[in-house]
């Protein structure tokens, strides 16, 4: 008996169906793992001080986080936002973060102006070591709670999502 058509396409769709599956799996571990950071203790290297500049905001990917200066304060903001967790972004034109999901918006330090999260944005301890900033992302510190706002300022501009 040789190798039939069938034969070969159930192989196939067989072959086919279990690689989907791995790439499944592959792509659920991706999203799912924990942030690779660089060393054990989950200390990341962010640069010298001098490069994050005051009333900015970058993002650090590696990290998914944010070093914002606020008048000379560095602050490691976690990405995630504390109402249900939705990535914030911060916006240039208002100068303040703006979480698309629900609309709370935080200064440049992280401090809750508006908006249903329960507190300022999460934070990651930083140290400065040899004029470079080093975030510890294997820790965080809760935000700040509501009424706290050492940091605020007034609005630079419109804000992006259109919510304050
Ligand atoms: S997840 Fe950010 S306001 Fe709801």
């Amino acid at each position: 008996m040789g190798i039939t058509r069938r034969y070969l396409l159930r192989t196939g769709w067989k072959i086919g169906g279990g690689m989907l599956a791995l790439l499944a799996g592959w792509t659920s571990w991706e999203l799912l793992r924990p942030l690779t950071v660089a060393g054990a203790s989950g200390k990341m290297k962010l640069g010298s001080p001098a490069n994050y500049k005051a009333g900015t905001a970058t993002f650090v990917n590696q990290g998914r986080l944010w070093v914002s200066n606020a008048d000379g304060h560095l602050f490691a903001l976690s990405q995630k936002c504390p109402h249900l967790g939705c990535r914030v972004p911060f916006c240039e034109s208002s100068g303040r973060f703006e979480c698309p999901c629900h609309g709370s918006v935080f200064d440049i330090a992280g401090e809750w102006i508006s908006g249903p999260s329960p507190r300022g944005m999460d934070q990651h301890p930083l140290t400065v070591e040899n004029d470079v900033l080093i975030v510890d992302t294997s820790q965080k510190i809760n935000g700040p709670d509501h009424g706290a706002v050492a940091f605020l300022t007034d609005s630079k501009g419109p804000a992006c999502a259109g919510n304050g």
